[in-house]
């Protein structure tokens, strides 16, 4: 159980959700893309840590499905070897991983073929009799998003989707590439699901720390006395990073870090630090609160854009002692391209809470370091040097510091010190972990509703309009910096600036 479901429903006593013992419905995991790098990298691993830590059913299957002609035993070599490379614990008794591989099947499948649907539902029903499954079916889409439309109907066609017990689909971003095939992919995906049945994966809302965020403010009434327009100056989300666009240029070329990031993990991040929760809330208060939120955000017009947006792109620099070449020099980026690798934005959020509070957030590629931030500045009585403020670091750290002013002993001057904590356990669970079990429960609470996720559309696509229509320019940042110049603009205007 996450532990905001767990603050909820046990009075906030803040226990980790791996502390929690749950019995989970029996299932078949069927995987969508399993000879995939998301496979490899995330989904194993995740699946393989819940099932040694007792987090998983106690009988289940996963049916492996991809383009590749593979024998089940190859494909649970694969298995093995992305946990020994990629998962966060392991353990040297070989009996585990033998009882966790043998779940695993793998079939070569044509997701556009209906006839290897209708075969993968003989298999399905088989295990499911064999083993006493009762029809509960976790489709997992870890595919091209291309591919979406014919599974989900498919699924629907062939029968897969009839099932007794329950069905229930996780599906990863980009969820459309425009507000108009976004609503599309919706429309076709509820032909087959309903809006309950949908887990949209954003990793970010699988992030300990923000998933920690709204504890945060229940279990520190002081914090939350603190959370409104009375005494917060502004916010300010940061998401930058050191690496390119790496081996992604086919797709991040077209996507840009509008899409890549600030359609969806950005903005998620936005209302996870401003939503504002009644006691003892259910998934649905909270979807609830998130989507009011979204509609309370301030859209913008696109002559408007250019003043409250800024998008770069990164030239050569060097990160860490490395040269690093620019963006139009990466393999498979076009020579001219206009795509943005960095962008900050000023939101406003016009509601009673907010209004009048700015938020900043940024994020971009080739950054000077790896740091996921959320800064929360209080406002200054005028006298202090430095106004409080809390940062709550969510990557690669965990940690969360207080700024408040304090006399110097020997001088008598008032300066700044930071009051901090880190979390240094070493096997704090990951993103995937935590999402995995919650969609296994089928608790909704970090998944992006499609309400959400429309919305956060609707604020984006002024935006790529405006781009698109070039009504802002491109700026240019060398790589191993914190981006344009300009950025700094949009803060330092409102008299602040970047933490
Ligand atoms: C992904 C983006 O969703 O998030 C990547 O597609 C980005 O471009 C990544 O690098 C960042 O995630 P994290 O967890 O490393 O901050």
């Amino acid at each position: 159980m996450s532990s905001l479901a767990f603050s909820r429903k046990n009075n906030h006593k803040g226990l980790s959700h791996l502390d929690l013992p749950t019995q989970l419905d029996p299932m078949t995991f069927i995987l969508f893309g399993a000879s995939g790098d998301l496979a490899k990298r995330k989904i194993f691993p995740a699946l393989y840590n819940l099932f040694i830590n007792e987090k998983f059913p106690k009988t289940f299957r996963v049916i492996g499905l991809g383009r590749s002609e593979m024998s089940t035993s190859t494909f649970q070599k694969h298995v093995i070897e992305s946990i020994k490379k990629f998962s966060r614990e392991s353990r040297n008794d070989n009996v585990d991983i033998k009882d966790f591989l043998q779940a695993f099947s793998y079939i070569s499948f044509d997701a556009k073929k209906s006839s290897d649907y209708i075969s993968l539902l003989d298999t399905v029903k088989d295990l499911e009799a064999r083993l006493g499954i009762p029809e509960n079916r976790m489709f997992y889409l870890s595919v091209a998003p291309e591919l979406i439309n014919d599974i989900s109907s498919n699924i629907k066609n062939s029968g897969l989707g009839h099932t007794k017990g329950w069905k229930r689909l996780i599906i990863e971003k980009p969820f459309g590439y425009t507000l108009d095939s976004a609503r599309q992919l919706n429309e076709q995906l509820t032909k087959s699901f309903l809006e309950h049945e949908i887990f949209r994966i954003d990793h970010y809302l699988g992030k300990p720390m923000v998933q920690n965020l709204e504890a945060l403010k229940f279990a520190n009434p002081i914090i939350r006395a603190l959370w409104n327009n009375q005494h917060v100056a502004n916010i300010q989300i940061t998401a930058s990073e050191t690496v390119g666009v790496e081996e992604r240029a086919g797709y991040y070329d077209q996507a840009g870090a509008v899409r890549d990031m600030l359609q969806n993990h950005l903005l998620q991040l936005l209302m996870m630090t401003t939503m504002n929760l009644p006691e003892n809330s259910t998934p649905e208060v909270i979807k609830f609160e998130k989507i009011r939120i979204m509609e309370s955000l301030r859209l913008l017009e696109k002559e408007e854009v250019k003043s409250h947006v800024i998008r770069g792109q990164y030239l050569s620099g060097e990160i860490a002692g490395e040269r690093v070449i620019g963006y139009r020099d990466e393999p498979g980026v076009e020579t001219l391209s206009h795509n943005d690798t960095f962008i900050a934005a000023r939101i406003w959020i016009d509601n009673e809470v907010w209004k009048g509070v700015p938020f900043y957030i940024r994020t971009g590629k080739r950054m000077k370091e790896k740091c996921t931030k959320i800064v929360i500045e209080f406002k200054n009585n005028g006298s202090l040097q430095l106004p409080n403020c809390m940062v709550i670091s969510i990557n690669p750290t965990e940690s969360i510091s207080l700024k408040l002013n304090m006399k110097n002993p020997f001088n008598g001057v008032i300066e700044p010190v930071k009051v901090n904590y880190y979390n240094n356990q070493q096997t704090v669970p990951e993103a995937y972990e935590l999402l995995l079990f919650d969609a296994l429960k089928g608790d909704s609470t970090f998944f992006a509703h499609w309400r959400e996720v429309e919305l956060s559309w609707q604020w984006v696509q002024t935006v790529l309009e405006a781009f698109e229509e070039n009504k802002a320019p491109l700026y240019f940042y060398q790589s191993g910096t914190v981006g344009p110049i300009e950025s700094n603009y949009l803060v330092e205007d409102d008299g602040f600036k970047w933490w």
